[in-house]
């Protein structure tokens, strides 16, 4: 069922491929944190392109295949690849197809990791292409709220931040609604979630700038950074920047179980006085991209 699929867009992904990606994953928790050894992948290669910056994803995907037996090739500095001697994101695609049995790749361009899957015979996980789609983020997110919560249908999610350019909360926002949870959307008039995703939804979600007047129902708190990166004019930026930020003083309104979430990195969105807090869960929640991308490297391998 998952042999040789590309993972380009989390609306790709069925209920039931989703429940099969967390059935692994749970299963792969122990071999994540290094207390169980298993070589279910040796002899397999991984390429992992990074034409972006990135620490966890790149990182998280590599101890995935390692912890599994496999083994890694790629770049995270573009620059001194051939691409800087002008060759096309087609053939490199072509060539690192003939090196290797999968490929991850970040991109700043929406659309990239669709193209690399036109072009390469292997499977290939999109790591985020521009402000697209991050489906292997949002999997990893919704496995984290699924462990807390049982059930995603009915829970009250706020996505705060940068819903404009935030990958993350685009690929978070579909499948949320798809399964059936509350959606609340927060950010600055400026960086309001673009309406053709909001027409996607199931159900018409809250959409504000004052998370105060929520605060009290929320279950998870997902909190972005503004992507000042994807900002076309610095001067936009500095008008929404520092916009909102989690306190410990703020969560004391929230619910006693409503847990913080952040796909990371934070600037100034999550104040270091949450960390202590048992609502903090950005950091469970970055661990929970290895168990979750072993999953999906062996499905996609077909080894289990
Ligand atoms: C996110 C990304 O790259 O979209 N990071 C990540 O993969 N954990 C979020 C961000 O950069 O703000």
């Amino acid at each position: 069922m998952f042999k040789g699929r590309d993972i380009v867009s989390i609306k790709e992904l069925s209920r039931e491929d989703i429940e099969r990606i967390f059935e692994v994953a749970e299963d792969m928790i122990p071999i994540a944190k290094g207390e169980k050894k298993t070589d279910i992948l040796r002899g397999y290669v991984l390429a992992t392109l990074f034409f972006e910056p990135s620490t966890r994803t790149r990182l998280s995907f590599e101890t995935a295949m390692q912890r599994l037996g496999g083994s890694v090739i790629g770049f995270s500095n573009p620059k001194a690849t051939s691409i800087s001697k002008g060759e096309t994101l087609a053939d490199t695609i072509r060539i690192v197809d003939l090196y290797s049995d999968v490929i991850v790749i970040r991109h700043p361009f929406e659309g990239s990791a669709r193209l690399a899957a036109e072009f390469a015979e292997h499977p290939v996980i999109n790591a985020g292409d521009g402000a697209g789609q991050h489906p292997t983020q949002t999997l990893l997110d919704l496995f984290t709220m699924a462990r807390e919560f049982g059930d995603i249908s009915g829970l009250n999610v706020a996505l705060i931040g940068d819903l404009k350019y935030g990958r993350t909360v685009h690929s978070l926002a579909y499948i949320l609604s798809k399964l059936g949870a509350n959606l609340y959307l927060v950010s600055p008039p400026l960086l309001r979630m673009p309406k053709h995703i909001i027409r996607e939804l199931n159900k018409k979600p809250v959409e504000t700038d004052k998370l105060e007047d929520i605060l009290g129902e929320i279950d998870v708190f997902y909190v972005t950074r503004i992507q000042k990166e994807r900002f076309p004019d610095p001067t936009e930026y500095r008008k929404v920047a520092g916009s909102y930020r989690i306190t410990a003083k703020l969560l004391s309104s929230a619910k006693k179980n409503a847990i913080v979430m952040h796909p990371l990195p934070r600037v100034d969105e999550i104040s270091s006085d949450v960390d202590p807090l048992p609502h903090a869960r950005y950091f469970q929640q970055a661990f929970n991209g290895v168990p979750v991308r072993m999953a999906l490297l062996a499905l996609v391998l077909g080894v289990v």
